[in-house]
């Protein structure tokens, strides 16, 4: 699974965004986007962008000079959804002064929402699924006439590999690649396997052009990405010998000792020793895992479907440190899933501990319309009391960034520069191999955003370092 909207990344945040043409005379007609969710979204997004500006769509910032607005959706959780509607009405409005303006939802609330959206609600004249994007020009057309265009059809082999992607609202430093899609995993709580389909990775020579082709245009790290990336595996139809994630991943990494690799997302029963090795011979793959637990109680992750123990996930834990033992590791948790009892919540916060987890994305439990949780189990966790365990992991994992960016303090780190601080233009804004950000004053002239400099660590927030520049590199 990948993570999602809230995220410790300075240079990321937010849920929406919107590409923009360099030059806007240049397309006689323009969309407006707005991803949602994961990760996978905003690089699907790019995708789109790609296709669209093939057939002579300029991207806009500005909604009020689109022709056509889409909206790239997620489902994972209710709360999500219902930002999506909200935003669908107010788009609505403008349809009304705006002649001829499309609005399409794209993503996972396509297939689920798909007659509900065009029929009972009259909110969209597009739906477009995520294996479907190659067919947005002709639905265009075809809602431009005033037709319902749908598509939300899922397949077993698309992976757009052939497709390069639009960078859009780029920092020109990093950017996602895109290497498998959909997922076979089941977590009973999921809707992803239901909304992406089943999982199919990409042929590895057209990953290892677009990290090449990245490269060469300046960019320096690039995240490879998957809802469950150890599970990789592409088979050439020619012949030849399959590639596994720890194959590719040192392929990319021989680009060049100045390409960051980063990868997301790993599931602990997936992650191998061959990946951990991987890592720890080529130094630029950074030193991050993001290994979600989701819960620390054995009985929860069994309901949960997700194959391990909470003995086998710290022994994961252990075996990284192990190998790698300045990784950092990240987690997503869900707090108040079917039956939780409070000592499976007081497990939770122990695995946490455990773990010294940098960062975690964490959410009450949402149940899903369709998901295994929700055929077989009571969602019978009171809010209240889901609410209350949430804050109490957020509260803990609070503590954990702050003592680990406090252990950070006299340290020297190689960073990689992506910018301007946001908060002050004369320091700036980099994040070090686990992932952390860095900010720290621009003392030496000559730098430029995808330079590399060794900063040593002064102070720190819970959530960033604070530093100065050491010496370049
Ligand atoms: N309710 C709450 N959180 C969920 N996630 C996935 N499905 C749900 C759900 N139904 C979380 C998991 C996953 C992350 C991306 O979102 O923690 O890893
Ligand atoms: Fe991630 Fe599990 Fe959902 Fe797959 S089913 S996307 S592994 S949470």
């Amino acid at each position: 699974m990948l993570t999602l909207e809230k995220t410790h990344d300075e240079a990321r945040q937010g849920e929406a965004f919107a590409p923009f043409s360099e030059d806007p005379n240049q397309y006689s007609r323009h969309f407006y986007i707005e991803s949602y969710g994961c990760q996978m979204n905003f690089a699907d997004s790019e995708v789109v962008a790609s296709i669209l500006q093939e057939k002579g769509f300029g991207a806009t910032r500005d909604v009020e000079k689109a022709n056509l607005i889409l909206l790239n959706t997620c489902s994972i959780r209710e709360k999500a959804e219902q930002t999506v509607r909200k935003r669908l009405t107010e788009f609505k409005k403008l349809k009304k002064q705006q002649k001829g303006l499309l609005i399409g939802v794209l993503g996972c609330m396509a297939e689920r929402l798909k007659s509900k959206l065009l029929e009972e609600e009259k909110l969209v004249d597009l739906v477009v699924g995520p294996d479907a994007y190659r067919t947005l020009p002709q639905l265009i057309e075809e809602a431009g006439t005033g037709q319902k265009a749908v598509n939300v059809l899922l397949s077993r082999d698309e992976t757009y590999a052939d497709i390069s992607p639009v960078r859009i609202d780029s920092n020109g430093v990093s950017a996602y690649v895109s290497i498998m899609r959909g997922c076979n995993n089941m977590c009973s709580f999921c809707v992803v396997p239901f909304t992406r389909g089943r999982e199919r990775s990409r042929d590895d020579r057209s990953i290892l052009k677009e990290c090449q082709d990245l490269f060469d245009q300046g960019y320096r790290e690039a995240t490879l990405l998957g809802q469950n990336v150890d599970s990789y595996h592409f088979t050439p139809e020619t012949g030849g010998d399959a590639v596994n994630f720890a194959q590719l991943l040192e392929q990319v990494a021989k680009i060049s000792p100045l390409l960051r690799v980063r990868f997301s997302t790993s599931h602990p029963k997936d992650i191998t020793d061959e990946v951990l090795h991987t890592m720890a011979r080529n130094k630029n793959i950074c030193r991050y895992i993001h290994l979600p637990v989701q819960s620390g109680s054995t009985r929860v992750l069994q309901l949960m479907n997700r194959t391990y123990t909470r003995e086998w996930y710290k022994a994961k834990v252990e075996r990284i440190w192990e190998i790698l033992p300045d990784c950092s590791i990240t987690s997503d948790i869900i707090s108040g899933f079917c039956t939780e009892t409070e000592e499976d919540h007081q497990e939770t916060l122990d695995i946490m501990r455990f773990s010294r987890y940098d960062f975690s994305y964490m959410f009450f439990y949402s149940e899903r319309p369709g998901t295994l949780a929700q055929r077989r189990y009571a969602d019978d966790i009171p809010e209240s009391v889901k609410k209350e365990r949430l804050q109490q992991i957020v509260h803990l994992q609070n503590e954990l960034s702050l003592a680990s960016n406090k252990k950070d303090i006299g340290k020297v780190f190689e960073v990689l520069i992506e910018g301007n601080s946001k908060r002050d233009e004369n320091a700036w804004m980099g994040r070090s191999s686990q992932n952390k950000v860095i900010i720290f004053p621009k003392t030496l002239e000559g730098l430029q955003p995808g330079d590399y400099v060794h900063v040593k660590v002064e102070q720190c927030s819970q959530a960033t370092l604070l530093g100065n520049i050491v010496s370049t590199i």
